[in-house]
């Protein structure tokens, strides 16, 4: 199978990379990424010579009209994916999240190419801490931010193309990841890399939000029982019962770095900040068979650690300016 992998030098899309190339080691990938602020090839290192890699944008119709027309499928991560950016700047979420994904789709639509397309829980907004509920592919629309909401926009894109144009697209919405590789302005890497660089952590406001952590193998995991077994036109939901507050994730934190509970600074809480996730994914596992690997959260987040205290040559050249930004706004 020829894959391309939109934002393969995120997070996410080269963990997939490796992840493919380790269990599919026949598949042939194509990386079409930007390098933005987000991008880091050296994420792909290790697979550098296995794969194909296209510096360019997924908003720019000729390069994605040439790659698609040569792949069999795609597998659309490329987005801008910070929340905290997004209220400082929507505008690049615009064009990379709505104009980068209706470009995808044209070309998907001319070729006759089957899309995977990536998406958040976010879509679904918020949920009080005491609700028995979880979001299910049912759940109406109602994103909170910038951010959630031109992906909210993306995913509906994408719903439209299939029923209007009959594209073969299938649609997941994962819940917060965790796991080697991820930009140090999120949650858990922030925390991480603050203590190993003589930082104190950041929590917002109380830490009472839940998020439902998942890690990043198991999030690609279900991507590639999609990619298999998925039914056109449908979503699935991504997540692996994980729900923890802020609080408790760097309590854990600071205990498997061998720090007091109470080494951390509170800062000021995100404008519109989410309460709470929390996903119901028996769709995946019962119509697919899914099952997450990583069902201890602790011992998940311990490989994580220690990830980051091995790689500093990987996050430490971007510390200082991503705790300037931070530190500009007061978190
Ligand atoms: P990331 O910010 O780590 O990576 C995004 C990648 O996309 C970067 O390599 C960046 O260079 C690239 N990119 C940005 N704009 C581009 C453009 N115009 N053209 C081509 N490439 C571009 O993000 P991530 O955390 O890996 O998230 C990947 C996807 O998964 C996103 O669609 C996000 O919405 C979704 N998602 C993320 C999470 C999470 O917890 N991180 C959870 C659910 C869903
Ligand atoms: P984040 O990793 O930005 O993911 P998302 O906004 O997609 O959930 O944040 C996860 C949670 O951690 C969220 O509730 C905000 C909070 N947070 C902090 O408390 N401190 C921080 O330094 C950051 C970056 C996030």
């Amino acid at each position: 199978m020829r894959l391309l992998v939109t934002g393969g030098a995120g997070f996410i899309g080269a963990n997939f990379v490796h992840y493919t190339l380790r269990r599919h080691p026949e598949h042939q990938i194509t990386v079409l990424d930007a390098l933005t602020y987000a991008g880091n090839e050296a994420s792909l290192a290790p697979v550098r010579d296995s794969i194909e890699f296209v510096r360019g944008s997924v908003a720019d119709a000729a390069v994605v009209d040439e790659l698609v027309g040569r792949s069999d499928a795609v597998v659309h991560f490329a987005a801008e994916s910070h929340n905290d950016n997004s209220l400082r700047d929507p505008s690049p979420f615009l064009t990379t999240n709505i104009i980068g994904t209706y470009t995808i789709l044209e070309a998907v639509r001319k070729h006759g190419v089957r899309l995977h397309h990536i998406s958040t829980d976010e879509v679904y907004g918020d949920l009080e801490l005491d609700d028995p509920a979880k979001f299910t592919p049912e759940t109406p629309y109602n994103p909170s931010s910038p951010y959630s909401s031109t992906k909210a926009g993306s995913d509906l894109l994408v719903r439209a193309w299939v029923r209007s144009f009959g594209i073969e697209a299938t649609i997941s919405n994962c819940s917060n990841n965790y796991g080697p590789y991820q930009h140090i302005e999120k949650f858990i890497p922030r925390q991480i890399t603050n203590v190993l660089a003589g930082l104190r952590p950041k929590l917002y406001g109380q830490g009472e939000n839940v998020r439902d952590w998942i890690h990043v193998d198991d999030h690609n995991s279900a991507v590639h029982a999609i990619l298999d077994k998925g039914r056109s036109g449908e979503t699935y939901l991504i997540g692996s019962d994980g729900e923890r507050n802020n609080r408790e994730v760097l309590s854990m934190i600071l205990e498997l770095l061998g720090q007091p509970g109470d080494a951390f600074d509170q800062v000021t809480d995100r404008a519109g900040h989410d309460l709470r996730y929390a996903i119901d994914a028996s769709k995946l596992r019962d119509e697919l068979g899914w099952k997450p690997q990583f069902t201890d959260f602790r011992d998940g987040l311990a490989a994580t650690v220690d990830w980051y205290r091995d790689n500093e040559a990987w996050w430490g050249p971007l510390k200082k300016q991503v705790e300037a930004k931070y530190a500009a706004q007061g978190q």
